[in-house]
């Protein structure tokens, strides 16, 4: 694994699950981070605290960090995400776009107003911040790197979440298509397609008997951790991925191997 010593990266949704994971980890190897996080007023008290210990975190390895609140489905936010992030930190190399939400619900019956907030958030959001990487990128000729936290949904259809997976097949050929557009500058652009993961977006995370259900249905078993999605991240961000772009890494427990088919029904 490469060390991400004197890196500046920014990480999108990091207050909480697996984006206080990436934070965390690219500070502890060696990166000054930029610490996206958006919340209402009740759960920004919560999001500070958590902030304020991933902030710890990082500081205790004597690098530079800094908080920045944007909603990263307004571009007025986002613009003013990358001055902060850019004179909090002093630069940019990359990127990773891992803010997400979720609303549940048939699609026959769900909001418009709520479909597109999906959409505004988790494809939106991650191409207003990509388009100012870039523009970063290209300014200072930079091979920065852009990293996408889609998931397993960009592929497996999900019944009742309509608006997360038409993003997340969005965010495929986001990825594929930059990947491509900006090749040639040596802006690498991959995604990773986290699994069924423990953290505050999914209700099952804090209810053992929900919990252990969605495990049995995954090949391996268990759950993912933030810190494996972290670290796929960061793998993909490191020099050790230098000739990888445009690519999805599912890290999924063998989820997107159609795990119904592994008994023999015959
Ligand atoms: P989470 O709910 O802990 O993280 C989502 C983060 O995005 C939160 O910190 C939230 O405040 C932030 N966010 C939401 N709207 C925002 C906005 N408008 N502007 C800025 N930030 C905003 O859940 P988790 O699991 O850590 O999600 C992170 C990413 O991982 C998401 O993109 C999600 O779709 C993806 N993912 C998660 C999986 C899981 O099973 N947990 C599986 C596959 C993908």
């Amino acid at each position: 694994m490469g060390s991400f010593e004197d890196k500046n990266v920014l990480v999108t949704g990091a207050s909480t699950g697996i984006g206080r994971a990436i934070a965390r980890h690219f500070g502890r190897q060696g990166a000054n981070v930029a610490i996206n996080y958006y919340s209402n007023r009740e759960e920004a008290e919560e999001t500070k605290q958590q902030v304020l210990e991933t902030c710890k975190q990082i500081e205790e390895c004597g690098r530079k960090a800094v908080l920045v609140q944007a909603d990263v489905s307004k571009e007025e936010d986002v613009d003013r995400l990358f001055k902060e992030t850019l004179s909090g930190i002093g630069g940019l190399d990359i990127l990773i776009n891992n803010a997400g939400m979720q609303i549940e619900g048939a699609s026959h019956e769900i909001d418009i107003e709520d479909f597109d907030q999906m959409l505004a958030v988790n494809l939106r959001g991650a191409f207003l911040c990509a388009r100012q990487a870039i523009r970063h990128f290209l300014k200072h000729k930079i091979s920065g790197v852009i990293i996408n936290n889609s998931s397993v949904h960009q592929e497996i259809p999900r019944p009742g979440y309509l608006g997360y997976t038409v993003s997340k097949g969005g965010m495929e050929n986001m990825t594929r298509t930059l990947a491509l557009e900006y090749a040639r500058d040596q802006i690498r652009i991959n995604a990773i397609g986290p699994g069924a993961t423990a953290t505050p977006i999914n209700d099952w995370a804090t209810d053992e008997e929900a919990r252990s259900k969605v495990a049995n249905f995954i090949p391996m078993g268990r759950v993912g951790t933030p810190e494996e999605m972290a670290i796929a991240a960061a793998f993909l961000a490191s020099d050790d991925a230098a000739y990888i772009t445009g690519q999805t890494l599912f890290i999924d427990g063998g989820l997107t191997l159609y795990p119904s088919f592994r008994d023999d029904v015959t």
